[in-house]
């Protein structure tokens, strides 16, 4: 047998004896390094927890009304325990039970236990809604009924967990059953705390719609991350007072006790019925539809309508030289194995990145990214189609590719509420005109802008593009990337020294503003065909939004490479790949 169950957090009866060897901060194995540990599946296919976006959840009409057993009687609470991590909420054996739900059989809950985040209100939810993490999480955990635990951790849905949202209230009535509960949190650990208030779950849940909820496989979210979960996900949170939320970071001493959002890998995500989905979240770019980009100022927690929107027109002559503005260093944007998948979104074709692979720096940033994805805005299949995001001189490009980059030094959470949490470097996509002859000399193809190589060609980056957006047709599939691509095979040989660069926003709802943008000069050129393939697969055209005002920004310009000679500054400008930079260093 591969487990090892001296690691696993569910058991009650055994000493949790990897208490010490991993953690979420301050120490050897945080969550990035979890897949390390001896017997773990944290780097496996379907981990937890996920971002739920209600856009890709599926309706399933047989996720019915759960079942409950006991969860309204108030002597089945047994103990409390910190054990280092979080607070556990331990419930006397074989008298809690739940079935329905869309669930195979019955389940006995053992423990519930929760996750938060720190006392300067920063949120800790494991899971997050359309990108929105809440206060705080609670899990009610549950084992298939006659397994034991070794059996459980090896059946998929050998454990059944109930997830439920917090939001934190104003309301003075601390007299509830929440205040009774925090008075036990205590920051010793591995010491039980008998309760002896008279308190039942169903007092903890009460106002919780219960037929709403979301429903997906996965895995435990500590270490060994055992892909053992069928989750359920109530959408109503759980209301209770602010005061009380704090008492958790608080009273442990524990902070930001959450694992970060796991790739969905191709998994669905299914939902009760009984669950409205928003509509608030179907924004488009189409006029005709309810939340064009004129309106996607009333969206929640939009930042549509601020002063530092993207994409805008850049007006050359206007743009201010800065010689601050140097060169990008960039790592492994060579290599044709860091994209791991591919998806349709419904408003773009995104190549997601194995993470951590892919860095950038130099540029004027100041600071190093970790590139996440990149992905395209496109307009219609005609030949003559405009639909970058940016325009130069009012100029609208054919197509525009986004790379979207994270400050390796933040969360994803705080990079989206921070100044220069994001930078996105844009490069303009347009074809390649066909010349008939390799001649150097111009005159005899007048009409044809003479910038553009007459050796253009399908590289296989591009094929292997073109392969995939045949796979992804229908919004929200995704695919794995096993075909060999690389972005500086889709870039080509395009100029990198030569950009635009100014402070804006994400150019998607929520608009977020944290995004430091480089607009390259230079356009990449590409056999037409590659231009008309994204609206003719995908079935959707002009994925573009219209430019926003400056409100006095200033856009800043490289200097322009006349002073240095271009051999010198090609070194520095290659795509480094990590094995090569401690040659070029020397
Ligand atoms: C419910 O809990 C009570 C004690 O609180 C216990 O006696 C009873 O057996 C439990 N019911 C079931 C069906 O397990
Ligand atoms: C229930 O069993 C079916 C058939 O084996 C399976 O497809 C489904 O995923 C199971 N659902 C849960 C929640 O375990
Ligand atoms: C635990 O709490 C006690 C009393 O509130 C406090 O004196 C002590 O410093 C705390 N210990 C830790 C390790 O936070
Ligand atoms: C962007 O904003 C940051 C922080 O306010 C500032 O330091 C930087 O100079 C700005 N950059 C540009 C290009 O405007
Ligand atoms: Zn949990
Ligand atoms: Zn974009």
């Amino acid at each position: 047998m591969r487990i090892s169950l001296t690691v696993l957090c569910l058991s009650v009866l055994i000493k949790d004896a990897s208490a010490s060897t991993w953690c979420y901060t301050g120490c050897e194995h945080t969550p990035s390094r979890w897949p390390d540990l001896d017997g773990s599946f944290c780097g496996g296919q379907r981990q937890s927890p996920v971002d739920i976006q209600n856009r890709h959840v599926e309706k399933d009409d047989s996720l019915g009304s759960f079942s409950f057993v006991n969860f309204s009687s108030r002597h089945t609470f047994r103990a409390i325990v910190n054990n280092g991590h979080t607070a556990k909420l331990l419930l006397k054996d074989n008298e809690v039970e739940l079935s329905g739900g869309g669930l195979n059989g019955t389940y006995s809950t053992i423990q519930f236990h929760f996750h938060w985040g720190d006392t300067e209100h920063h949120p800790g939810s494991e899971h997050t809604i359309d990108g929105r993490r809440y206060p705080m999480e609670m899990h009610i955990v549950s084992m298939k009924k006659g397994l034991s635990v070794a059996q459980a951790v090896e059946d998929s849905a050998g454990i059944a967990a109930l997830g439920f949202f917090f939001d934190a209230t104003e309301d003075e009535d601390l007299s509830n059953p929440w205040s009774a509960l925090t008075s036990y949190l205590l920051n010793q650990t591995d010491t039980e705390v008998n309760v002896a208030h008279l308190i039942s779950i169903d007092d903890l849940i009460e106002d919780v719609d219960l037929t709403k909820y979301y429903r997906y496989m996965g895995s435990l979210t500590t270490p060994s991350c055992n892909e053992a979960v069928a989750w359920t996900v109530f959408q109503e949170p759980i209301r209770v007072n602010r005061i009380l939320l704090q008492q958790f970071p608080l009273k442990t001493g524990l902070t930001n006790v959450y694992r970060p959002i796991q790739d969905l890998r191709g998994r669905k995500v299914f939902s009760s019925p009984a669950v409205l989905l928003p509509p608030s979240h179907v924004w488009c770019y189409a006029e005709d539809c309810d939340f064009s980009p004129s309106k996607w100022t009333l969206l929640p927690d939009s930042h549509c309508g601020g002063e530092r929107q993207s994409p805008v027109n850049i007006e050359a002559q206007n743009a201010v030289k800065d010689e601050r503005l140097d060169g990008f260093a960039f790592t492994k944007f060579d290599d044709k194995h860091v994209v791991k998948y591919i998806t349709n979104t419904g408003h773009t074709v995104k190549l997601v990145l194995e993470e951590g692979a892919m860095e950038l720096s130099g540029g004027g940033l100041g600071h190093v990214y970790s590139t996440l994805q990149f992905h395209f805005h496109w307009g219609s299949s005609s030949p003559n189609s405009e639909g970058s995001e940016h325009t130069i001189d009012s100029r609208r490009f054919p197509m525009e590719v986004h790379i979207v980059n994270k400050r390796k030094d933040l969360t994803l959470d705080e990079a989206v509420n921070a100044t220069t949490g994001l930078a996105v470097l844009g490069f303009f996509i347009e074809a390649a005109a066909s010349k008939s002859s390799g001649g150097g000399e111009n005159h005899e193809d007048s009409e044809v802008s003479s910038d553009i190589p007459s050796h253009v060609s399908v590289t296989g980056s591009w094929k292997a593009l073109s392969n995939y957006l045949e796979a992804i047709q229908t919004i929200g599939s995704q695919v794995e990337v096993t075909e060999e691509l690389s972005l500086a095979e889709l870039l080509g040989d395009v100029d990198l020294t030569s950009y635009y660069r100014y402070n804006g926003s994400l150019t998607t709802p929520s608009c977020n503003e944290a995004v430091v943008w480089t607009v390259f000069k230079e356009s990449v050129k590409v056999d037409p065909s590659l231009l008309t393939m994204f609206p003719n697969r995908t079935g959707f055209r002009d994925v573009f939004r219209p430019t926003q005002s400056l409100h006095g920004r200033k856009i800043y310009t490289t200097a322009g490479g006349s002073a240095l000679a271009p051999v010198e500054l090609l070194l520095l400008l290659f795509f480094v790949s990590v094995s090569l930079s401690p040659v070029i260093a020397n």
